[in-house]
């Protein structure tokens, strides 16, 4: 998203890519936190199934940041990297970014550390078969 390498770079893989549409916004106009915490925690979904390989819940959310307000019409992308594996649960930090189309900026918005956890068919957590 970004060339210029003394800039700081999104870290991880492209999970989600959608627009910030008006019916997410708060009366002010700016979106909602709790669109963009749904976003992140898509994303972070996809990237802890890749890992699983089973149905994986959402058990915490840590460190979330609110850097900057994201408008409608921005270009929302967010960034998933594992940063804990453990027996049955990954940590997963997740960046959010924008491409402000109206002066062309790409900012870091948002921040955050999700945690699934793998479980059974009875909705109890199972070990993930992390490969070596
Ligand atoms: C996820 C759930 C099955 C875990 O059950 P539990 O009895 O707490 O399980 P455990 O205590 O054995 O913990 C399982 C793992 O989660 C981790 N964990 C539990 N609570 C945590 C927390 N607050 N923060 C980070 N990790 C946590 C544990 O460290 C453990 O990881 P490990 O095996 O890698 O060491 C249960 O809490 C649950 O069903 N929660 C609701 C999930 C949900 O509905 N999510 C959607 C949001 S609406």
């Amino acid at each position: 998203m970004n060339n210029d390498p003394k800039k700081e770079q999104p870290q991880g893989e492209l999970v989600v890519k959608t627009i910030a549409m008006p019916a997410d916004t708060n009366r002010y106009g700016d979106m909602f936190g709790g669109w963009l915490a749904s976003q992140m925690d898509l994303g972070g979904a996809v990237l802890a199934h890749k890992y699983g390989h089973i149905r994986m819940t959402t058990v915490a959310i840590d460190r979330m940041v609110f850097i900057r307000p994201v408008y409608v019409g921005d270009v929302v992308s967010c960034f998933a990297h594992v940063v804990k594996r453990g027996r049955t649960s990954i940590g997963i930090g997740i960046e959010v970014w924008v491409e402000r189309l109206a002066d062309e900026s790409i900012l870091k918005v948002t921040e955050g550390v999700f945690t699934y956890v793998a479980i059974d068919k009875n909705g109890r957590p199972t070990p993930i078969q992390w490969e070596k």
